[in-house]
């Protein structure tokens, strides 16, 4: 019998009969697990586990979310700054009756602008010239001057106002950001920094720009007459080139208002910083590449 047996029977143990748990006695914890209020040691970790990766890409995504919406909300700070008289700027427009090879078709200028803000600050280039300058004339090897001097003047006979536009072109060269100068010889402007070259335009004529020259807003008004903010929007305060190139109302300024980038198509997008193409399959890595 186990009740005349040392130890109860047990024969593991020494010393007096076993008073601990038996298999019998054993009842099993409750399961939480498809409690969701219950905090299991492996819900706890994966729930700091998660909170560690969420802070990871907050620290990742915030930057580049801020650097986009920035971007937009700094560049509405830029105004319409009044840079001069319409003359000062609209320099030799047509028509050109008896022009030659060294008659001035159109003129660029250069000034400094100050923006409202510190980077806004920027020396433009405001070109009024032809839309297509790759129409005028160019000699061919050989050929006779006094041939090419007829073609010339018949070439800018035919010119008009609808053959010109007005630019305002940041000096700002779009590799990585050097200024550039205007070289009347070329017709261009060329950065001494790595040998970037573009045409007065501003288009990417050599070198490693990645796009042209970016511009600025340009328009010329009358200051004389008042619009709505709406009717400004829509661009009725601006008097036409053709109308003001060959006006001498000294009420017409020239104002340049906000900058932004093109391609070399000259379409327009938002403002970018040197070093990046805007347009491209490039230019869908902004700003990662
Ligand atoms: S900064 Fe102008 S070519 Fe590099």
């Amino acid at each position: 019998m186990a009740e005349d047996e040392p130890n109860g029977g047990d024969p593991g143990t020494q010393g007096g009969p076993y008073t601990g748990p038996r298999a019998a006695d054993y009842t099993p914890e409750p399961d939480h697990s498809d409690d969701p209020r219950y905090v299991t040691r492996t819900r706890f970790l994966s729930n700091v586990a998660f909170a560690g990766t969420g802070v990871l890409a907050a620290a990742i995504l915030v930057p580049v979310i801020g650097f986009a919406v920035a971007t937009p909300l700094q560049d509405e700070k830029y105004r319409w700054i009044d840079i001069g008289p319409a003359s000062d700027f609209l320099k030799n427009p047509p028509p050109y009756p008896n022009a030659t090879p060294s008659t001035r078709v159109g003129e660029v200028t250069s000034l400094a602008v100050s923006g409202p803000t510190s980077d806004a600050d920027r020396r433009i280039y405001v070109v009024y010239g032809l839309k297509d300058p790759s129409t005028r004339p160019q000699p061919t090897p050989g050929e006779d001057a006094a041939v090419f001097e007829s073609k010339f003047q018949r070439w800018a006979a035919g010119l008009t106002a609808a053959d010109f536009d007005l630019l305002a072109i940041w000096n700002r060269c779009a590799h990585l950001g050097c200024p550039v100068a205007y070289s009347p010889g070329s017709a261009g402007y060329v950065c001494p920094c790595h040998g970037g070259a573009y045409d007065s335009r501003g288009l990417v004529t050599g070198g490693p720009p990645p796009r042209p020259l970016d511009r600025v807003d340009i328009k010329v008004i009358d200051k004389s007459k008042s619009y709505t903010p709406e009717q400004i929007a829509q661009g009725k305060d601006r008097v036409p080139l053709a109308v003001a190139a060959t006006s001498s109302n000294p009420n017409l300024r020239v104002l340049v208002g906000k900058p932004y980038s093109i391609d070399q198509e000259q379409q327009s997008f938002p403002l970018a910083d040197p070093g990046y193409p805007v347009s491209g399959t490039l230019s869908h890595l902004y700003p990662f590449t």
